[in-house]
């Protein structure tokens, strides 16, 4: 009889099996999948992991504090925090057509991952938190002819070129049974529960040429979305919100003068695997509350919208 127990005890004796005594590197992007995976080969292996968490400059207020502080302080697990930040924005400097961005960034994070692999002198393995639809997917996609929609950003190709082998302890299993899987090692509820993540991160949300001065103002706008949407209870029944910053300023007025500032959208979503979605039917007052907050809140927006694409013929993301 099958329970998340006894899959942890399986899955962990699979590793050990397969790993030895050699070491393995693991890529922590700050999501579920990655964390799950790197919490469970630390049981099955301890010390021979090393956590790489490559901080792009791109991501959400607080996160990268976040994600160091919990495994370094909760779980013990070695872990590089790689600094990156100057190097991606400065790479994506005038660069505002969404393919570019996304090959841009995927090629600078393997250079990035390589580098500090190297610090890890003698890896044999490299982990992913590849989940079941993901096997599915690429074997489906190789199989015929298919559309890109959008290079999703991953490290494929990475364990060949680093000759590294895989460990990949999720892929038998869902979103859902990884979440199980996190709770029963014991991670945070919060964490669990979180929003997926898109590996390019904000680049994605902030069509045209992202600068640092539209990111700032992007992860405040965020946070301010994502506690409204906290506050209301409305977390957990969204697949995925967030906001994203408009490439044009527009006139308005606040107190006595005039501004000419950013727009922003808001975009929520459920879904069940992202691969279609519908908008979140937020009520008036919601929606009204939250953009006289962000304005109010945020310098730099003055001008709020709410997205409701569904996704076809949208897609959940912006870019
Ligand atoms: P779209 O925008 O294609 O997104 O409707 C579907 C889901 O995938 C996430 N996403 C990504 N995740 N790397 C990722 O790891 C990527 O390059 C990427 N692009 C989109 C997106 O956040 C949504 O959950």
């Amino acid at each position: 009889d099958w329970t998340m127990a006894s899959y942890r005890q399986e899955a962990i004796r699979k590793i050990r099996e397969q790993v030895g005594d050699r070491k393995v590197i693991c890529g922590l992007s700050g999501g579920v999948d990655s964390s799950v995976a790197a919490v469970l080969i630390h049981e099955a292996i301890g010390d021979q992991l090393t956590c790489v968490f490559v901080d792009h400059g791109l991501l959400r207020l607080n996160e990268a504090d976040e994600v160091v502080t919990m495994f370094r302080d909760n779980y013990n697990i070695p872990l590089i925090h790689a600094d990156e930040a100057d190097l991606f924005i400065g790479a994506l400097e005038g660069v505002s057509d969404p393919e570019v961005k996304r090959k841009t960034i995927g090629k600078l994070f393997i250079d990035v991952f390589q580098k500090y692999a190297k610090q890890i002198d003698g890896a044999d393995f490299l982990a992913q938190g590849t989940l079941y639809p993901d096997v599915i997917e690429s074997v489906s996609f190789s199989g015929g002819p298919s559309v890109t929609i959008k290079s999703h950003h991953n490290v494929g190709g990475l364990p060949e070129k680093m000759g590294l082998k895989l460990v990949e302890p999720l892929r038998e299993l869902f979103k859902d049974e990884v979440r199980a899987l996190g709770r029963e090692l014991g991670l945070p509820e919060k964490f669990i529960g979180r929003h997926p993540f898109p590996g390019p991160g904000l680049a994605i949300r902030c069509p045209g040429e992202i600068t640092r001065e539209k990111l700032e103002i992007l992860r405040k706008a965020d946070a301010v979305f994502i506690d409204q949407i906290r506050k209301h209870g409305l977390y957990d029944d969204i697949w995925q919100a967030f906001v994203a910053i408009l490439p044009v300023r527009t006139v308005g007025v606040m107190g006595d003068g005039r501004t000419y500032d950013f727009a922003c959208a808001l975009r929520a979503v459920t879904s069940v695997d992202g691969m279609t979605a519908d908008y979140y039917p937020f009520s008036h007052e919601f929606l009204g509350e939250t953009a006289t907050r962000i304005i109010n809140e945020v310098k730099g927006i003055n001008r709020c919208t709410y997205d409701i694409t569904s996704k076809p013929p949208g897609t959940i993301e912006w870019e």
